[in-house]
């Protein structure tokens, strides 16, 4: 089947049914929108079996996602859908970009989730931007944008509870929405360590690229053990 996209983490390939897409997560790990990149060995099937588990769990919660079937240890089928070009970022407790934007201090925790969006696009460095200009460069109108936020929303309150019965804390996530051919928008993409941020309760240890960002452990053996409390959960 042909190569569709091809993006930092995974590979999109055509199937015999229009309608669906075969995702193939790769091995490469990058942060800073590719400013830094490495290859590692088993990154791509821990990605592949989180997103799988996750977006099963999120199904049995009332969270349509694009996410059909698991088809291999590093692929998995998902509906196509035209991605709507945001980042839409759920945060719950202050760290990374936010500490510098706004001055928050790390480990504020936020009254309310707040949701930012950023426009998808690498060439602009991915840049934060409000509902005036979703609309301006017409990517969603005012019901479309409501929709994203309270579905983003609602995704938050299922994996805080899911993280919670692993004793860890949901600090903030990336998601990205898609539409289908008949308008419905679905969660699509990926939701994993590579996508969010996941601190443990009791102590300073983080399950997630932070670890890759900032160089303080093995990513490997980071995503290994957050996949095996989703399994022991199971
Ligand atoms: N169901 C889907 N249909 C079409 N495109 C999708 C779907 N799910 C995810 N995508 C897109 O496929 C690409 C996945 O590859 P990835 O390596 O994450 O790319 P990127 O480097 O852009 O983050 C992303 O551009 C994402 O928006
Ligand atoms: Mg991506």
């Amino acid at each position: 089947m042909t190569l569709l996209y091809e993006g930092k983490a995974k590979r999109i390939f055509s199937t015999d049914k229009e309608r669906q897409l075969r995702v193939e997560y790769k091995d490469e790990v990058t942060a800073g929108n590719g400013a830094k990149k490495d290859k590692m060995e088993g990154k791509g099937r821990l990605n592949n079996q989180i997103t799988a588990i996750i977006f099963d769990y999120l199904a049995q919660h009332g969270i349509k996602s694009h996410f059909i079937k698991q088809l291999s240890e590093t692929e998995q089928l998902v509906e196509a859908v035209t991605i709507i070009p945001l980042e839409v970022v759920v945060r719950n407790i202050a760290t990374g970009s936010i500490t510098k934007r706004l001055g928050f201090n790390k480990g504020h925790e936020f009254e309310a989730p707040l949701v930012e969006f950023f426009y998808k696009n690498d060439d602009l460095n991915d840049p934060l931007i409000t509902d005036d200009h979703v609309k301006l460069l017409n990517i969603a109108n005012d019901s479309e944008i409501e929709t994203l936020k309270t579905m983003a929303k609602d995704i938050n309150k299922v994996l805080i509870e899911l993280m919670n019965e692993m004793d860890l804390r949901l600090v903030d996530f990336k998601i990205e929405f898609g539409k289908t051919s008949d308008g419905k928008i679905l969660l699509a993409d990926e939701i994993s360590p590579d996508t969010c941020r996941i601190w443990d309760k009791h102590s300073d240890t983080n399950f997630d690229k932070d670890v890759y960002r900032n160089d303080t452990g093995s990513l490997i053996d980071t995503y290994t053990t957050f996949l095996n409390k989703l399994e022991e959960l199971k």
